[in-house]
């Protein structure tokens, strides 16, 4: 199949599939994006995170795989909400994939985003359902820590009144901290995610306890300050289950496993999987 075009400007859909998809969906689209996940219903919602679709995609500057196209699959596997992120470097997502995916999304969009007043920007333009901020640094591979809200805190707040202003929810990135929780209840964040990678990392039954009741005890503190609780980085379809269990929550934001098994079973099917588990 000939290559149309490298991804990066304004894109053209690769496959009809997706417009029909799409087509089809669209009364569906203006009820279901706006409900908030934990009104409709006490399950952990599962959202679903592309961006390593986009990875393999920019590794040759290509339009394949298509982000957009993993998104359709991933709302067919019974996704909650497709998440993103734009970075600062565009390492994978690109703004045409936020443009493109903020017109055929018929779940919750959650945009992650650094507080760079470019990105802050182009997030306000585009109005996802959902903003969670996190912090982005150039040299990492991933999102390393949560946010630092006591050392940043006048540059997340000041983010955070543009987002709000542009009607969007907030979510903020944080390890599991007590002192980073307070902080985020005070600047008037919607919701907290727990930074699971500490967890997801350590080995060993009782060190990976003490890791969960870590985030047991900030999972309280969340709920106790009336913010609504999400979890996300580095949940794979074995270490899930607890983190879906912990008392309130809500959404799990998960990428990395769900893409990588895709590449064996299909993006349905991985994502299909993955729902049964958390929910
Ligand atoms: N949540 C946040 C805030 C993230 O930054 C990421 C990684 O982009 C994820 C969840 C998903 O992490 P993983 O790819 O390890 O599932």
């Amino acid at each position: 199949m000939p290559v149309r075009k490298a991804v990066g400007g304004t894109g053209i859909l690769p496959v009809c599939l997706v417009a029909l998809v799409v087509q089809h969906w669209q009364d569906a689209s203006a009820t279901r994006r706006k409900t908030a996940p934990n009104q409709r219903d006490l399950m952990a919602q599962l959202g679903v995170n592309i961006d390593h679709v986009a990875t393999v995609r920019q590794a040759r500057q290509t339009n394949e795989p298509d982000p957009v196209w993993a998104a359709t699959l991933a709302e067919l596997g019974g996704a909650d909400g497709i998440t993103l992120h734009l970075r600062e470097d565009r390492r994978h997502i690109q703004d045409r994939d936020l443009r493109v995916l903020s017109e055929t999304v018929t779940v919750k969009l959650n945009l992650e985003l650094a507080s760079h007043p470019e990105i802050v920007k182009i997030a306000c333009h585009s109005k996802p359902d959902q903003a969670t901020l996190v912090p982005e640094n150039r040299e990492e591979i991933t999102t390393e820590g949560g946010l630092d809200l006591v050392a940043h805190r006048q540059r997340i707040a000041e983010a955070m009144k543009q987002l709000h202003d542009a009607g969007i929810t907030i979510s903020l990135f944080l390890d599991p901290d007590e002192r980073q929780i307070a902080a985020a209840a005070e600047l008037g964040a919607d919701a907290v995610e727990l930074h699971t990678g500490q967890y997801a990392l350590t080995t060993g039954e009782d060190r990976q306890a003490a890791e969960l009741s870590k985030l047991a005890d900030a999972a309280r503190r969340v709920r106790d300050a009336g913010l609504v609780l999400h979890a996300g980085h580095g949940l794979t379809y074995r270490n899930v289950k607890p983190v879906a269990a912990l008392a309130g929550m809500t959404e799990l934001n998960i990428g990395h496993s769900i893409v990588a098994r895709a590449i064996m079973v299909g993006f349905e099917e991985a994502v299909r999987e993955m729902k049964r588990l958390v929910s």
